[in-house]
């Protein structure tokens, strides 16, 4: 299993990623810190979150080389417009101190507005000029992918959607095989409905004596999946990066992904319904 995924740009990322919703303030920046100590390369972070001064201070102070490490924040919906989305991605980069983001996505695509395709022109606009080095989106449909796809001849990187067991996304991650789109998976670990004490889970990791939460980041690699688990507690987040040491059974992954079902989403986040700005 590699510990690192390549892009359709050539980029590479690390496998696993951190996610850093809801850190903030100064033990926002600690906890950041200390994921860096602990091996993260990859940061996730976006406007809306309202920590990208947090993430690159606890670049800054973790000591961590910066171009050993993925910083990726996102667009969000108030400046889909291409001069605002253009702004807000020279304003991102300000917060968090950086010259280049590494990965820039469209948070939501919210297409009541219908302006996400002018947020995709100021993405590739803003490769093109260097200020970002991968472009990508999050929780777009097959249809708000093929139509910023025909639009621009540029496909995106990764999509960034929820994905966990109750939730598995076996559509979108088949629209993403086909059309060379990294799944990256938000609240991969089901969040605060995580499923540790579904037998599927609890016996892989009797099994191959793992936490249940290691369970479920080693189901999202075999699926493709990059997932970006959150935690503030540095014995998980040693945890969460130590799952390339084993590997689940076809009858394993088969029943961890059996237990999605269509209601799986944790808070209705339909993204043909559910709006963000
Ligand atoms: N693009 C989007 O629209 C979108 C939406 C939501 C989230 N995201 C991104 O995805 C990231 C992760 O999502 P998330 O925070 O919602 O969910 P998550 O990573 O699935 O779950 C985080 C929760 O799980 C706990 N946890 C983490 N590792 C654990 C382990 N090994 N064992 C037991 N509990 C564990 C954490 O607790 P402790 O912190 O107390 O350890 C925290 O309460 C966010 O931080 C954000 O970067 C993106």
């Amino acid at each position: 299993m590699p510990t690192t995924l390549t892009l359709n740009d050539g980029a590479s990322l690390p496998a696993i990623g951190f996610g850093t919703y809801p850190l903030k303030g100064e033990d926002g920046i600690e906890a950041m810190v200390s994921a860096l100590e602990n091996g993260y390369r990859h940061l996730d972070t976006a406007v809306n979150y309202e920590n990208e001064a947090e993430v690159g201070e606890a670049l800054r102070r973790s000591g961590v080389p910066r171009d050993e490490v993925v910083v990726a924040t996102k667009i969000p919906g108030r400046f889909h417009e291409k001069d605002l989305a253009l702004q807000s991605l020279r304003d991102s980069a300000g917060r968090l101190g950086l010259d280049r983001l590494d990965l820039a996505l469209i948070h939501w695509p919210n297409p009541s507005r219908d302006l996400y395709p002018q947020a995709w022109q100021a993405l590739v606009q803003a490769q093109q000029e260097g200020l970002v080095r991968s472009i990508g989106v999050s929780n777009f449909t097959e249809s708000h992918l093929q139509r910023i796809i025909a639009d621009t001849g540029v496909t995106p990187a990764v999509n960034q959607v929820e994905l966990h067991p109750y939730f598995p996304q076996e559509q979108m991650r088949a629209v993403h095989a086909r059309l060379g789109i990294l799944t990256q998976a938000w609240s991969p670990m089901g969040k605060r409905n995580a499923p540790f004490a579904e037998p599927a889970v609890a016996d892989a990791a009797a099994a191959h004596a793992v936490t249940p939460g290691q369970v479920i980041l080693r189901w999202h690699l075999q699926l493709g999946s990059m997932p970006l688990p959150k935690s503030a507690t540095p014995q998980r987040q040693r945890d969460n990066l130590d799952v390339f040491g084993f590997e689940l059974t076809n009858d394993e992954m088969a029943a961890i992904t059996a237990l999605g079902r269509p209601d799986g989403r944790l808070f209705g986040g339909d993204p043909d319904t559910h709006e963000e700005m």
